[in-house]
């Protein structure tokens, strides 16, 4: 593939929405060409399977089924918007990719790393990131920005101990040894994580 694909992840309450925002204005600003995408989500198909993961009624979906709708959504989102565009050369941007599946789904719901990259093997056909851009901060900022959001979904909706699991499987991800994986101090100032993460983005995108 000719162009770029990274991706930003971070737990719910990490800034990554907010520092996406700050990113995309800068790329704007600075007429740098990029696609900016989401999960669950960025296509129609896999828009509406977000509707229906985090519609808070659905409380009764099975642990197994989340999983593979968060995978459906990423072949779909694959196929319609990732893969053409890094053919097309283009820098591809997405907020979240297969580890949150592996930290939300592998840890958070506890249903086992493998198994869950398995069904993202067979979801991504080939595709990973060149870049990880992790968003890092620590369990008690998170929650006090937590306190302060307005409504939450079906999954932020779920309990500490969820979310905590997600957090653990994250801490043990990136303490992997990865060339690929950029690590952000996430509990800085707004301002300090937005330079940080534009710095890192020009060196990736230059080299
Ligand atoms: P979103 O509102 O996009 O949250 P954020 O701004 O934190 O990215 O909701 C996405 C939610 O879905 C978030 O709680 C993480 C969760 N998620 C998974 O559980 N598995 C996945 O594979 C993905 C992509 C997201």
């Amino acid at each position: 593939m000719k162009g770029k694909f990274i991706v930003f992840e971070g737990s719910d309450g990490s800034g990554k929405t907010t520092i996406l925002n700050n990113v995309r204005e800068y790329l704007d600003d600075n007429n740098i060409d990029y696609v900016l995408t989401r999960e669950p989500g960025g296509t129609k198909i896999s828009e509406g399977i977000r509707n229906v993961l985090l519609a808070n009624d659905k409380t009764e979906m099975s642990h197994r089924t989340e999983a593979l709708l968060f995978a459906a959504a990423r072949a779909q989102h694959v196929d319609e918007i990732i893969k053409p565009n890094l053919r097309k050369g283009r820098l591809v941007i997405s907020d979240r990719y297969v580890m949150s599946s592996l930290a939300y789904q592998g840890y958070g719901r506890e249903l086992g790393v493998d198994r869950v990259k398995a069904i993202n093997d067979f979801a991504i056909d080939g595709i990973k990131p060149d870049y990880t851009i992790f968003f890092n901060v620590d369990p008690i900022t998170v929650l006090d920005r937590k306190r302060k959001a307005v409504e939450a979904d079906r999954l932020e909706n779920e309990d500490e101990s969820y979310h905590t699991r997600v957090y653990e499987g994250y801490q043990e991800m990136i303490s992997q040894i990865d060339d690929r994986l950029i690590l952000i101090d996430a509990s800085k100032s707004i301002d300090e994580v937005t330079d940080a993460t534009i710095k890192k983005l020009l060196e990736i995108i230059g080299g």
